[in-house]
């Protein structure tokens, strides 16, 4: 969470930060803020307001645009609330930084440094700035090995020292940081998001080594100074190329990327008929020998492996548990030898995921993971690591890498269950074909997105919503519900329908609405069975189903969807895409921000 930038060079600093801070708002939108030097015998100055990106640029206007070096940050508050003063940049002495992570022993640190008086915020980080100007004598990479040795917890940290306004420092653990040079400057983010409109390449910068920026280059040096070379890898994405084209929120063109995303993901993976893993070296024997699957992930993530779970029983008779990654580590898991864990992630950063990794690697298992960003933490901690070419998802509400992930889940099932004898070749090659027409068969739900949008009137008048369906059905109206409640905030709850009588029909009165899917033609006469108790008790329903499992249920037809025909296997793919549908209308017809919700972050780096 929380974005950074950092930049110092020949253009103006001021653009650069407020620009690339536009691009990294996903990451936190609460209060943002900039430091730079304005005049460089008087240390940076800083601008920060509670606020989106916009509010900030009002109250950066006057500073000059020749100044050269500065810093920049767009919060998720943890510590402290959204206020200016707990915007970073925060300043004390000749330090000015901006952080990302949280500091663990903030308190102890107040008392062991003596900074009680000093401090005019509520935040962990103001502490680091000012046990760091305690600690700095001048050099400021050893300022900042004294300060990170003196520290718990995670950290990414973009350093201003007021009596170096021609270098900026950086010094990270789990949250990440790269850099990059270009023509004009040198470059430091909290992710590659906000290099894409200015560099070719980029690199991560390696935990606990310091980071020196200057308009010449970047020097990375470990703990003995010895210099440390960049891995430099291709930016493949730019965030800031093509903008909304047109759509009126990020989500609408990210749901309509869908074909591409998929197409992009599963290509790669069909050669000749079959799957093929090949290029990311992952060796039969991981799925031929590990016959117990875990997928670690959260969020939308992990609905994306409730599916894969199913995937995995039903083609490849391997067990698959799915864990939320927050609750894995401290559940005492087993991990038994033939123990393969799959983890999913779009950014590739989130820290609960990353921490189950590294819990269930030190015991054993082999990890797998499915990720959008390339280069990430977790990509870069994972045994295995098969990429979503998703492309860069900016709303917080994630479709395309949803579908993108559960198109990896199908090809591994599929994999899985040729390497271990129950498809034949002949049935794989027909399952492959089907979900190549998977792009086209999601066209044809964008179509007819205007119906969809008209579904959503009796969501408006409603604070509540139940979602009910079977199997496949219920795993992904887990994730419909959560697209709703995440961007409409209207309180919305899936339940398995066989499960609603045991509790949760209490809760159906006259007029709620309740979206019932109906895909799988084995539960479908029990889901109507369960859509009948519903109405019976008031229940508005919407009913979203395929022709050869349409029952007339006295739904109106403008509330009944009907999906395009697909073996049952496939169905999550045009429902998934309904129901991000309905969750952006609703949201848009409220006149929400979509993309950026209330209290949430696209990056979550705190546990
Ligand atoms: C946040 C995002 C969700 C995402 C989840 C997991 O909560 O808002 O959209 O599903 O994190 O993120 P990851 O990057 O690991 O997929």
């Amino acid at each position: 969470m929380c974005g950074i930038i950092g930049y110092i060079g020949k253009k103006t600093t001021k653009d650069i930060l407020l620009d690339s801070l536009e691009l990294l708002e996903y990451r936190g939108y609460d209060s943002a803020g900039i430091a730079l030097f304005a005049e460089p015998s008087q240390g940076p100055v800083v601008r920060k307001v509670a606020g989106r990106v916009s509010a900030l640029r009002s109250v950066c206007e006057d500073l000059p645009s020749d100044s050269c070096a500065g810093i920049g940050h767009t919060r998720w508050a943890t510590h402290g609330g959204v206020s200016d003063a707990n915007a970073h940049p925060h300043q004390q002495g000749r330090v000015t930084l901006v952080h990302n992570g949280i500091i663990e022993n903030y308190k102890e640190l107040i008392k062991e440094y003596n900074l009680k008086d000093k401090l005019v915020s509520e935040t962990d980080t103001e502490v680091a700035a000012a046990v760091l100007d305690t600690l700095y004598e001048g050099d400021p990479e050893a300022a900042l090995r004294k300060l990170v040795s003196v520290l718990k917890g995670t950290f990414a940290f973009a350093v201003l020292f007021s009596d170096k306004p021609g270098n900026i420092y950086a010094i990270r653990n789990v949250s990440p940081i790269v850099v990059a040079m270009t023509e004009h400057g040198a470059l430091l983010a909290s992710d590659v998001a906000a290099l894409g409109v200015h560099a070719k390449e980029y690199a991560f910068l390696p935990e606990y080594q310091v980071a020196c920026l200057s308009a010449k280059g970047i020097l990375v040096h470990d703990e003995k100074k010895r210099e440390v070379p960049l891995q430099l890898m291709e930016i493949d994405w730019d965030t800031s190329r093509g903008g909304k084209d047109g759509y009126p929120f990020y989500m609408e063109k990210e749901i309509h990327e869908q074909p591409d995303a998929i197409r992009n993901t599963i290509e790669p993976h069909i050669v000749n008929g079959k799957t093929s893993f090949a290029e990311e070296q992952i060796p039969d024997s991981l799925f031929r020998e590990n016959q117990n699957i875990v997928v670690i992930a959260c969020g939308t993530a992990m609905h994306a492996g409730l599916i894969g779970q199913q995937l995995f029983h039903t083609l490849a008779n391997i067990h698959t548990d799915v864990a939320m990654a927050s609750e894995f580590t401290y559940t005492n898991p087993v991990i038994k030898p033939g123990t393969l864990v799959i983890a999913v992630s779009q950014s590739g950063e989130t820290i609960d995921t990353l921490e189950a990794i590294k819990y269930a690697k030190k015991r054993g298992a082999k990890v797998l993971s499915i990720v959008n960003v390339k280069g990430s933490t977790i990509a870069d901690n994972s045994d295995y690591c098969i990429y979503t070419h998703a492309g860069p998802e900016i709303a917080v509400a994630s479709t395309k890498a949803f579908t993108s992930q559960a198109s990896v889940f199908y090809l591994l099932a599929i994999h899985a269950a040729r390497l271990n004898g129950l498809l034949s070749l002949e049935e794989v090659a027909g399952y492959l074909a089907d979900l190549q027409k998977i792009p086209e068969v999601i066209g044809k739900i964008l179509d007819r997105k205007d119906f969809i949008k008209s579904m959503t009137r009796n969501l408006l008048s409603s604070d509540q919503c139940f979602m009910i369906g079977r199997g496949l059905d219920y795993s992904l109206l887990l994730e419909g519900s959560l697209k709703l409640k995440e961007i409409s905030y209207i309180h919305s709850e899936a339940y398995a329908s066989g499960e609603l009588k045991h509790g949760t029909i209490a809760l159906i009165t006259d007029g709620i609405p309740v979206v019932a899917l109906v895909t799988q033609s084995l539960l479908a006469s029990k889901e109507y069975s369960n859509i009948r108790e519903v109405q019976s008790r008031g229940g508005n329903v919407l009913l979203i189903t395929k022709q050869s499992l349409y029952k007339d249920m006295n739904i109106a037809e403008e509330d009944t969807f009907i999906l395009p025909e697909l073996e049952d296997m496939f169905m999550p793919f045009p429902a998934a895409v309904v129901m991000q549908l309905i969750a952006y209308y609703t949201s848009a017809a409220k006149g929400y921000d979509v993309d950026k919700p209330r209290n949430l972050a696209k990056v979550v780096t705190v546990e």
